[in-house]
């Protein structure tokens, strides 16, 4: 499977507990993405939050790098790669989408790996790998998402950049990792979000990636 082969949507909204300034902007997400056929790409409702996902309304996309499994010791070694459009390229109609950074990487990981993801690396195009240790999961039944905070990619550096962590046992594959509504389609949703400014935060290059892609064995 070519890595690169599957959908990256993009998406443009308020979060629905900062939206004092953003509050238009909240609602008319909400409306649009009832319109929207789209939607969500893996039928699910990750990352929990109202949104326009429209393609091309952000510059920022992701793919599956590589995905390195370890017969011995079981477990993973996931990068995720990320690129970025030509401002020409992105048109998020009145929503300043075209022009955000993100901090923050969510992933949608089943609810029994809470402590399968290690070694959290990051890498701007400018530099080495640096160590992240902001992992974070929030449980809201249904609703448990990961997310790795404080990220510190910019349009200018994120052409190139990656997240790379490890998966260790009972969790030890991308596959197992992944949230059950959408291990078995083999995808593996993940969103990008930018810092708030304006009271609002925008949710920027979301998308889906298979959970397996070339799986390379070391
Ligand atoms: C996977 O991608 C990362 C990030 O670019 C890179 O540092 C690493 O060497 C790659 N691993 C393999 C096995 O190609």
């Amino acid at each position: 499977m070519d890595a690169r082969a599957w959908n990256v949507y993009s998406c443009c909204a308020g979060t629905r507990h900062r939206c004092s300034v953003g509050a238009l902007l909240c609602v008319l997400a909400a409306a649009l993405l009832s319109v929207a056929s789209a939607g969500p790409l893996a039928g699910t409702r990750f990352p929990f939050e109202s949104c326009i996902k429209t393609d091309g309304s952000s510059r920022f996309s992701a793919y599956l790098k590589n995905n390195t499994y370890d017969v011995w010791t079981g477990t993973s070694r996931v990068c995720i790669g990320f690129e970025v459009a030509p401002a020409d390229a992105c048109d998020a109609g009145p929503y300043r989408c075209c022009n955000t950074n993100f901090n923050k990487f969510k992933f949608y990981p089943s609810p029994n790996c809470r402590r399968a993801m290690r070694e959290v690396f990051f890498q701007l195009n400018t530099g080495p790998p640096v160590k992240i240790d902001a992992l974070y999961y929030e449980d809201e039944g249904e609703e448990f998402i990961g997310k790795v905070t404080t990220l510190p990619f910019t349009l200018e550096n994120a052409d190139g950049g990656s997240i790379c962590w490890t998966l260790v046992p009972p969790c030890g594959t991308l596959y197992e990792f992944t949230h059950e509504a959408t291990r078995d389609k083999g995808l593996f949703e993940i969103a990008l979000y930018d810092r708030k400014v304006d009271n609002y935060e925008v949710r920027t290059g979301p998308g889906v990636l298979p959970t397996g892609g070339r799986l390379e064995r070391r």
